[in-house]
């Protein structure tokens, strides 16, 4: 992503939450405020992009429109059950790890997460963190202040280039956030723009600064969807406007040994959800034939 730029990808996933909250049944994830954080401007680019969809037109030769629009559509439309699902896998899990004494929740590439705004009765329990770029972050910052969302004396935020710095540093430059506290982290929509190294030490960085039974979930591409004669054809197409708006995807992870290269990093990977398992827990029940997208994968892993 830009340096001096909020993430374009954080607003997307963040109307895909919003769309689905207010569209689609059955309802998987309900992000009432999502929408609220998205300014104008970034709402009809967005919208621009899923107008094929809306529209149900077949043929896009002759449009000005410089990508292939309706398969970026079908594609945007398809990662909104992806979208939708890992935001419920992450707090579904979050809600049995406060069970088992979890005091901290540290957002990782929070974009437009609404969590502390949206369930405030949970910041009780926890205190909150949202790390992301400092671009990002700024703009949400300014955001909140203009919508006038009062600020929750239980979230902070930490700004991150994990391309640059530990999260080592980051997290324990809060006084707020303590290493000796079990604490839940969610990665969500990150790992795929980040190298393998950056993703690796990032994950290494968890086991450094949280003790034993903390946990970590996220999603992440298989190596699949890297390999062009393997990836889907919607693939290519998103994979191609990820580059053009300068936020290029560029590291999947192999399910088959992912087990194996966790155990390396000092976590037991729990679980290891594929696209067919992602159905099977939140997908039963669609009737407009999306299901869950190709390629995506979620997990949680626990330090050992
Ligand atoms: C697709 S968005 C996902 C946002 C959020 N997790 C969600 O699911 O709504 C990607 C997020 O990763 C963050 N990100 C991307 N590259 C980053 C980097 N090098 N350092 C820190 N954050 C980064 C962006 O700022 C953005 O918030």
């Amino acid at each position: 992503m830009k340096d001096d730029q909020a993430s374009f990808t954080a607003f997307m996933v963040a109307y895909m939450r919003a769309y689905h909250s207010t569209h689609e049944t059955p309802k998987i994830f309900d992000d009432f405020l999502a929408y609220d954080l998205i300014p104008e401007e970034k709402r009809s680019l967005i919208e621009q992009y899923l107008t094929p969809w809306v529209k149900q037109v077949n043929d896009y030769e002759d449009t000005e429109l410089c990508f292939n629009q309706k398969m970026i559509s079908e594609f945007l439309m398809q990662g909104i059950n992806n979208v939708a699902s890992r935001a419920r896998y992450a707090e579904d899990n979050l809600a049995k790890a406060i069970q088992q004494g979890v005091k901290q929740y540290v957002i990782l590439g929070a974009g437009m997460d609404t969590f502390a705004f949206r369930r405030p009765e949970m910041l009780e329990k926890l205190e909150v963190f949202e790390v992301d770029h400092p671009a990002t972050q700024e703009f949400k910052l300014h955001r909140l202040a203009e919508l006038g969302w009062k600020h929750p004396a239980k979230l902070h935020f930490i700004p991150i280039d994990f391309t640059k710095e530990s999260l080592v540093t980051a997290l324990t430059s809060s006084s707020f956030y303590d290493p000796d506290v079990k604490s839940f982290f969610s990665w969500l929509g990150v790992i795929n723009f980040l190298s393998r190294d950056e993703a690796f030490a990032t994950l290494r960085s968890i086991t450094e600064i949280a003790p034993t039974g903390s946990m970590v979930v996220f999603d992440y591409l298989d190596t699949d969807a890297f390999i062009p004669e393997k990836m889907s054809p919607q693939m290519r197409e998103f994979k191609d406007f990820l580059l053009k708006i300068d936020e290029p995807i560029i590291t999947g992870f192999n399910p088959a040994t992912l087990a194996e290269e966790f155990a390396c990093l000092g976590f037991q990977l729990n679980e290891n959800l594929s696209p067919d398992d992602i159905n099977g827990c939140y997908l039963q029940g669609r009737t407009d034939g999306y299901h869950a997208q190709e390629h995506g994968h979620f997990a949680c892993a626990v330090v050992e």
